[in-house]
């Protein structure tokens, strides 16, 4: 099915178009076309798992190894990481809401030609040992990639108490000629270094070896400078004050298997959300929303 232009004041080829399709492993799925960009949503997890402009390498990174089945998560892309962060004693690690079948509820080409497309994260079991809540997901496809994570405590009386995150993986040249800056000053947590607390000293900083930390109180624009690929990267954020920045690196990639033992090289993770000492908590009737804009320009 393809959306229609009909009944909208603008010309047709600007408008952007959404197409439902079996994806791999026959999960359904979305491709969202507009005049500058293509997009790819997994139901599977509401996962981004592509986001393209015209004329420009993919932005996301996506594992020729990833699987694509029920109650997997899918490597590579953007998934979405809800209720809890990281391991948790005898549940999954980064939460439930990565193996959901997310139900789509509204998509929308604009005048402007972006579109909108939201998802909610359906009833599941895992959830009643949470207060009600729901979870929407919106995203917004045009020159660049917006997402909006919201949650909203349905609960009278109980404070809902969760972490959250948008796990976004990067696809670089070169991950060892990239440097990432807007994060000197804010302390890390190392996770390799046993969650050492340390603060970031370098505002470009570089990959040489397996990367695994959690800056706290970091709220600020993340860049990507690569020079093989010659573009720069923009993480900007509204409502996260946590960063992660994740790369296996050699030992990781030959363990995990739906990564393949070079992909290493070709991306950086850099996450927004709100996870450790920046978990948030919801009184009843509350709402908390989570906005990433991520978008990338030619390197001069
Ligand atoms: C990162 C964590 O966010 O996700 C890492 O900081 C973890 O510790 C990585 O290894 C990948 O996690 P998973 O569960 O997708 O293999």
């Amino acid at each position: 099915m393809t959306t229609s232009a009909s009944g909208l004041n603008a010309k047709p080829e600007a408008l952007g178009r959404v197409t439902f399709l079996d994806g791999q492993g026959e999960l359904p799925m979305l491709e969202v076309s507009t005049a500058w960009s293509t997009a790819a949503i997994y139901l599977h997890g509401a996962h981004v798992t592509q986001f393209k402009k015209k004329d420009e390498p993919p932005l996301l990174f996506l594992s020729q190894c990833s699987r694509f089945a029920e109650g997997r998560p899918i490597r590579g892309g953007i998934p979405v990481i809800f209720p809890w962060f990281g391991p948790r004693e005898g549940l999954a690690q980064h939460g439930f809401a990565r193996v959901k079948a997310w139900d789509l509820k509204e998509f929308a080409p604009a005048p402007d030609g972006s579109v909108s497309v939201r998802f909610r994260l359906p009833e599941c079991p895992e959830a009643a040992a949470f207060p009600a809540f729901t979870a929407d997901y919106i995203v917004t496809v045009n020159q660049s990639l917006t997402l909006q994570f919201v949650i909203t405590n349905q609960s009278r009386d109980a404070e809902f108490i969760f972490e959250n995150c948008l796990h976004s993986y990067f696809e670089v040249g070169d991950v060892t000629a990239i440097s990432i800056g807007g994060l000197k000053g804010v302390n890390y947590f190392d996770t390799i270094a046993s969650f050492v607390e340390k603060t970031e000293a370098s505002d470009a900083l570089r990959i040489a070896s397996e990367v695994d930390r959690i800056y706290l109180n970091a709220t600020g624009t993340v860049e990507i400078r690569d020079p093989r690929l010659g573009r720069k990267i923009l993480v900007e954020k509204q409502g996260s004050a946590s960063t992660v920045v994740w790369n296996p690196w050699i030992a990781k990639a030959r363990q995990m298997p739906d990564f393949g033992d070079e992909e290493y090289e070709r991306m950086i993770c850099v996450e927004s959300g709100n996870v450790a000492s920046n978990t948030i908590t919801l009184p009843p009737g509350g709402s908390s929303t989570l906005t990433v804009k991520l978008s990338s320009e030619t390197l001069k």
